[in-house]
């Protein structure tokens, strides 16, 4: 059997895990983090942490005698998907990105674009009271300077330290997130403005889909550029270019 290494940590990668373990045809193991204690159960082989850098992981390639590498990492999770292209290419292994559609801006909402955390941060001054941030948990400390402004913060799990922030709540969730519920946290937070990445997928659409509604601001932050390489969008896409590869 192909053997198949998913970087992972995000749905698309659980959902080809599972498409590919079906298919009876290929070997998947899938790679996290792990930095999420309560990881979902996922299909084939799991191996968790970091490889220690593009070196070590293009070892970690040849000695699992890997045929092909799906780099299905979050768009902001820059620095493995950096070392996957320079990993793969050492070891000579073929590499695509299953990386979801970005959100498209509708022409005339009330939305801006920052090209970073930190310039989304300094938008915010002057434009909100109640900023509804879901960016994740790591660089909120961009959002720290801004005493005036209240937080509702959503995370996946609990944090067992205080988050940097001088005034802020925190909810709990784990994605997907429905309109409804997206609605509905707009509005009893009374949230006068909502901050994310464009990520794409679901998740993004249903909270801008209810911040257009409510009229609120958004400021949404910019994907960093992927490495050069092979690209798709689709699942159907990623598993005809594997059985083509392999
Ligand atoms: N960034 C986000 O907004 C976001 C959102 C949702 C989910 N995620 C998921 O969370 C994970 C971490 O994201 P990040 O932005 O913190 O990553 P990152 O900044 O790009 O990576 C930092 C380091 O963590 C290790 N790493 C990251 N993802 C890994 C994986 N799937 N398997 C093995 N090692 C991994 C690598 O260590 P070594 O160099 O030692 O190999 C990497 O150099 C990713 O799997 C991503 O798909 C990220």
């Amino acid at each position: 059997m192909a053997r198949v290494l998913i970087l992972g940590g995000t749905a698309e990668a659980r959902e080809l895990a599972g498409r590919l373990a079906e298919t009876g045809s290929f070997d998947t193991i899938t790679s996290l983090a792990g930095r999420t204690r309560s990881a979902l159960e996922l299909p084939g082989t799991v191996r968790s942490g970091g490889f220690g850098g593009p070196g070590p992981m293009a070892d970690y390639l040849r000695e699992e005698r890997i045929d092909a590498v799906v780099d299905a990492t979050h768009p902001f999770a820059e620095m493995i998907s950096a070392h996957a292209a320079e990993a793969c290419a050492a070891a000579g292994t073929p590499r695509i990105a299953l990386v979801r559609a970005q959100w498209l801006f509708p022409k005339d909402g009330n939305w801006q674009e920052a090209t970073s955390l930190v310039a989304a941060a300094d938008l915010l001054p002057g434009l909100t009271s109640r900023v509804f941030l879901t960016v994740g948990r790591q660089g909120l400390d961009c959002f720290s300077g801004l005493d005036d402004i209240w937080f509702l913060v959503r995370l996946i799990e609990v944090m067992e330290t205080p988050l940097p922030l001088a005034d802020y709540q925190v909810l709990f969730r784990r994605p997907p997130y429905s309109l409804d519920e997206e609605r509905a946290i707009m509005k009893d937070h009374a949230i006068d403005c909502l901050v994310a990445k464009n990520s794409g997928g679901p998740a993004t659409e249903a909270k801008i889909t209810a911040a257009l509604e409510a009229d609120i601001p958004i400021v949404l932050v910019q994907r960093p550029d992927p490495p050069p390489g092979e690209r798709v969008e689709r699942i159907d896409d990623c598993m005809a270019w594997l059985k083509g590869e392999l």
